[in-house]
């Protein structure tokens, strides 16, 4: 069944998780739609938090404002999602002519604790993407104004929502391998996917915090909601050693690129229609351009990157991250006193899959949900005796059936009571990138790092929910 506004937004306080603040807005509730804003008109905000909110919860819920810096990609934006309200280059003027109930947030990661902040402090629930942001102190600025001004946060952790890691989830918490004690955790990007970070502001730390923060707070997201403990101490390597400067030529961007023939990463925005509606058409207006290269000298973040992580139940994570595998697949491990979980995705040689790889990332990040049926193993090994093997109902489209779950989790049955906790707030936002923030602070130093340094929320030997 569909909700009301009023129903929303009591949702919206037990969604955010950790925080026990009441709601305002349930005072004057009626019947009327939830008023939306979003701030970020690029592929996430125009798709995942845009057109498909329009398609499938119009019923309850309005967008009264869009809101981006580029003028011309709002102007498609608006078209794009199929609405009407006015648009806005000023994210304040939006504010405070619109009044939203909720304030969603897909701009470039190294903004999104401006809006946050500000969104709460006009009175609004935010909605935002992962990262929930890219450094410790923009963190502590959200922690304060979350506590100060009684509003909510939600950070969209779709990986959670997926069936297959939500299996894993399951396993552990019958305790089906005994108590946990260690976990190996290594998620490979392709040549494509891991390649399109470099291609664009990912490639910059200061936007995107590296893909210690930008990709890997999914990862370090699954593991504390796997693990149920918070991160204690990390230590990490990594470096830069295949993108950026350390390749043998360059050009500016793909399209005039002269090294086009002998490029092996050369790719053609041109091909897409709605990557030059939303991009190219607009670079005029802020020169962002989508298809830099992936070999320029500014290229500052890690390509390589290998974590431990210790957290305060004593589990030791092993961890590792790499950006240009020939295949997009990951593999996890759980060790526990009593037997072994194993399970994997996309890995080519254990499954029968035979899909092609850029074919792959396209159905990973399509939104209609059409589906071929699939299913993947989950291995449980217990001491001193045979493995058996789960099979468990995959999906590709979305993050793995992750997005649309987590969607129809916030606007249609929010009061479900959820078995596996997969609903993420604050706590969990900040949690994540701490990990990967302290991963950053231990290459630069040599030295292992303390989670517990770097905010004033304390981490938890078991994670609160
Ligand atoms: N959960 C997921 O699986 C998932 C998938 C993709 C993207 N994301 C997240 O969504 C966000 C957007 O990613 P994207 O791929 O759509 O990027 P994008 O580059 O396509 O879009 C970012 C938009 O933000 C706008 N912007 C940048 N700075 C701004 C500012 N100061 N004020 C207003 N607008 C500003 C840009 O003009 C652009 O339109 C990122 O935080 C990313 O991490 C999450």
């Amino acid at each position: 069944m569909k909700q009301s506004r009023r129903h929303f937004l009591r949702s919206v306080s037990l969604l955010a998780a950790g925080t026990a603040v009441p709601l305002n807005a349930f005072a004057f509730g009626k019947k009327e739609k939830l008023k939306i804003v979003l701030v970020g008109t690029g592929i996430r905000g125009t798709s995942f938090w845009g057109r498909r909110l329009v398609d499938q919860y119009s019923d309850i819920l309005e967008f009264v404002g869009l809101s981006d810096i580029n003028p011309g990609r709002l102007e498609y934006a608006r078209g794009y999602i199929g609405v009407k309200c006015p648009v806005f280059v000023d994210f304040d003027e939006m504010l405070s002519v619109t009044k939203p109930d909720l304030v969603i947030v897909t701009t470039k990661d190294s903004t999104h604790h401006e809006f946050i902040i500000k969104g709460l402090k006009a009175g609004c629930d935010v909605l935002t993407e992962k990262p929930l942001t890219i450094d410790e102190d923009k963190a502590q600025d959200i922690i304060d104004a979350e506590e100060r001004y009684g509003k909510n946060l939600i950070v969209g952790f779709n990986y959670r929502w997926s069936p297959y890691v939500t299996k894993i989830k399951e396993l552990l918490m019958q305790n089906s391998i005994g108590e946990l004690r260690s976990v190996d955790f290594h998620w490979y990007l392709n040549t494509y996917h891991g390649a399109s970070y470099f291609r664009r502001w990912h490639g910059l730390r200061q936007d995107s915090g590296t893909l210690w923060v930008h990709k890997a707070t999914h990862h370090f997201d699954l593991l504390n909601w796997w693990i149920d403990s918070d991160p204690a101490e990390v230590f990490a390597f990594g470096d830069l050693e295949f993108y950026g400067e350390n390749g043998s030529f360059r050009g500016d961007k793909c399209r005039t690129c002269p090294h086009k023939s002998e490029c092996k990463f050369f790719w053609d925005i041109t091909k897409s229609k709605r990557l030059m509606d939303l991009y190219v058409k607009n670079e005029k207006y802020d020169g962002y351009i989508r298809d830099s290269c992936l070999y320029r000298r500014e290229i500052n973040i890690y390509d390589k990157m290998s974590a431990q992580v210790k957290y305060e139940n004593n589990v030791v994570l092993n961890y590792s991250l790499t950006t240009y595998s020939p295949y997009e697949g990951w593999r996890v491990a759980f060790n526990g006193t009593e037997g072994r979980i194993e399970a994997w995705l996309d890995i080519p040689y254990m499954s029968k899959m035979n899909v092609d790889q850029a074919e792959m990332h396209a159905r990973e990040m399509e939104q209609t949900g059409k589906e071929v049926a699939e299913f993947e193993p989950v291995i449980v090994h217990k001491l001193w005796e045979d493995y058996k093997t789960v099979e468990v109902p995959i999906e590709r489209s979305g993050h793995g059936g992750g997005d649309r779950r987590l969607q129809d989790k916030i606007f249609l049955h929010p009061d479900q009571k959820d078995p596996y906790d997969r609903a993420a707030g604050l706590r969990d936002g900040v949690m994540s990138i701490l990990i990967g923030i302290a991963a950053r602070k231990s290459i630069e130093s040599g030295e292992p790092v303390q989670i517990a340094e770097l905010t004033t929320m304390q981490p938890r030997k078991k994670r609160i929910i």
